[in-house]
């Protein structure tokens, strides 16, 4: 909650399937776009939310398959829990306020005379979650006569539909929207209210965090139908939400812009050579070096001499780098080695994306940044630690260029790998 000293600049509360992830999308491309303009211009000063009905053991399994960085706050469950930092410690306050008028066993007792209600996996339950399979017409029928029965017996409940296949019985307390108050509500008692908040889904569980007032909110091209019809029926006046044009993460990004809440041109999308910019950015360096650094061995962008000229021409000609083996070598024999491995991993499925990046000043003219670098080849998936020092250099695009960088395994990622990052 308090890696930023002020409010944030922009606090981001997205859905995660089919709205920051798209599952049709193996390449993943949209979702690394926008997670490259989220580490290069607001990771510094922005707050990162993922607002999941997954349970906590359901999205660590989506963290290994899909290449997502850490958020600042995860809400799991359907808002039934939130976790804060990479760490995932648990709001407790949060859980004890969810046990008002709830009681876990008196809802599976009443839902099990619905033979409509088909429960979900044991992994997909929760303390203050009861999830099943229904459709649309069940889901009807349990909506109308479920929240009387438990009623009765001293319960007041939520009922949530989605993605018209999915039913949630939650506190009445609970849901994506409530935790999002209550995170607001947190952030305003420390006096820190973010500058603007954007909220992003495509189903019926992300209804409600449209609701919460003063914030922007899009929904995903693909959208699901229950949404678009709880928007048609509830917030068709409010300009603050839009139904973006764009799938899953592309729509966020669209969002970004369309509410001009910062940047919205991600380093993937920039074409080379890269223009002079008018301030440094230490992040974006170091974001649009690895962009170069993947599309290159992709072979994604023309071999030309005039990209290694460029790399050269932005890492320090006595500049080093120390490999995770210990093996130290010039930066610009790893350059020279980068050189001959153009398109080496054409049709590999690989990819190079960077996480926790923390800049920070040394002087007027320098700047250590550390950041995971990670790549990915088809189903495996590597991690370095990874500290680099930057100058400033004028003459160079950025301003910056690369003088030492060291790597080091992130614990449990080395795993007798004969991977090797060259840079
Ligand atoms: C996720 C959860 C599931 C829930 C659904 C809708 O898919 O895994 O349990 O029912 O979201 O909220
Ligand atoms: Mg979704």
């Amino acid at each position: 909650m308090d890696r930023l000293d002020g409010s944030a600049r922009l606090m981001i509360v997205s859905d995660l399937d089919q709205t920051m992830i798209d599952h049709h999308d193996p390449e993943n491309l949209s979702l690394l776009r926008f997670e490259a303009l989220w580490v290069a211009e607001f990771s510094q000063d922005s707050l990162l939310v993922f607002s999941t009905g997954r349970s906590p053991i359901s999205y660590k399994g989506l963290r290994r398959d899909k290449p997502l960085i850490t958020p600042d706050i995860t809400i799991l469950s359907v808002g039934t829990v939130i976790a804060y930092g990479e760490e995932m410690i648990r709001d407790v306050d949060w859980e004890q306020y969810l046990n008002n008028n709830w009681d876990r066993n008196i809802v599976v007792e009443e839902t099990n005379k619905f033979p409509q209600l088909k429960p979900q996996a044991k992994r997909n339950q929760g303390p203050h979650k009861v999830s099943f399979f229904v459709d649309k017409q069940g889901a009807q029928e349990v909506m109308d006569s479920l929240p009387q029965k438990l009623e009765k017996r001293g319960l007041d409940v939520k009922i949530i539909h989605s993605s018209g296949e999915a039913l949630d019985v939650l506190p009445q307390g609970a849901g994506k929207g409530q935790a999002l108050l209550y995170l607001l509500k947190k952030f305003n008692s420390h006096g820190k209210p973010p500058s603007n908040t954007l909220a992003c889904g495509d189903s019926g569980n992300d209804a409600e965090l449209f609701s919460v007032p003063s914030v922007h909110g899009v929904m995903v091209s693909n959208a699901q139908e229950e949404l678009l019809q709880w928007y048609e029926e509830n917030a068709k006046d409010n300009p603050k939400i839009i139904h973006a044009t764009e799938r899953c993460a592309a729509g966020i990004m669209q969002a970004i812009g369309h509410f001009k809440l910062g940047p919205n041109i991600s380093a993937r999308d920039l074409e080379f050579p890269y223009r002079k910019v008018d301030t440094i950015k230490p992040a974006d360096v170091v974001v649009n070096f690895y962009v170069l650094y993947e599309k290159w061995r992709r072979g994604e962008v023309p071999k030309s001499s005039s990209i290694v000229q460029y790399l050269k021409s932005i890492t320090h000609l006595n500049g080093t780098i120390i490999h995770p083996s210990g093996l130290e070598r010039p930066l610009h024999a790893s350059i020279h080695a980068l050189s001959s491995c153009y398109g080496d991993k054409q049709g590999r499925r690989f990819r190079a994306w960077v996480d926790r990046l923390v800049t920070s000043p040394i002087g007027t003219s320098s700047w250590l940044v550390r950041f995971d670098n990670w790549e990915m080849e088809g189903d495996a998936r590597y991690c370095c630690r990874t500290t680099l020092l930057l100058n400033m250099k004028p003459e160079t695009p950025e301003g910056l260029e690369l003088t030492h960088i060291h790597k080091t395994w992130l614990d449990g990622h080395s795993a007798g790998s004969e991977h090797t990052f060259i840079l």
